[in-house]
């Protein structure tokens, strides 16, 4: 990969970036009781209708968008760091995405027997941790590293 393609790749990571950052802004909003014991109960069935089609929504757009974007920065980083220091840089920020997608896995599964309140608090702490933890830590990383590589 060249110089130029390799800032183009950087500012398509970034866009992918902003893009988990706006998911993780607006999905708390469609619930504000996801701390009570019993956070639907006092919805109306309508309201509960339409979270619950919130939630396989968002779990539709998170599973989709999370596949292709970890294949997205994993193709990258193998083109940027080809050879054997490949594993020692990369093997740890690799084996997050696998956590991650395990975790909404885990979480998709438990989609019928959990209120639509209480999975918009389980994706919500999700995404807290990809932000907080990978984006922040892993991310941030491997950006620094492309960027040295640029230079
Ligand atoms: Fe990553």
């Amino acid at each position: 990969m060249n110089r130029l393609e390799l800032i183009d790749e950087m500012h398509l990571l970034e866009a992918e970036h902003g893009r988990v950052r706006e998911i993780a802004e607006q999905l708390p909003k469609f619930c504000l009781r996801t701390d009570e014991n019993t956070p639907c109960a006092s919805c109306g069935s309508l309201l509960v209708a339409q979270c619950a089609n919130t939630v396989t929504n968002s779990l539709v757009v998170l599973q989709s968008f999370s596949t292709m974007h970890f294949a997205h920065e994993e193709k990258i980083m193998r083109m940027a760091c080809p050879g054997h220091d490949f594993d020692r840089r990369f093997a740890t920020h690799i084996a997050d995405h696998g956590a991650l997608t395990s975790e909404l896995a885990r979480i998709s599964s438990q989609e019928s027997s959990t209120s639509p309140a209480g999975m918009i608090g389980k994706l919500a702490q999700l995404l807290e941790h990809w932000l907080r933890n990978h984006l922040a830590f892993h991310d941030e990383a491997l950006t620094a590293y492309l960027e040295r590589s640029c230079r």
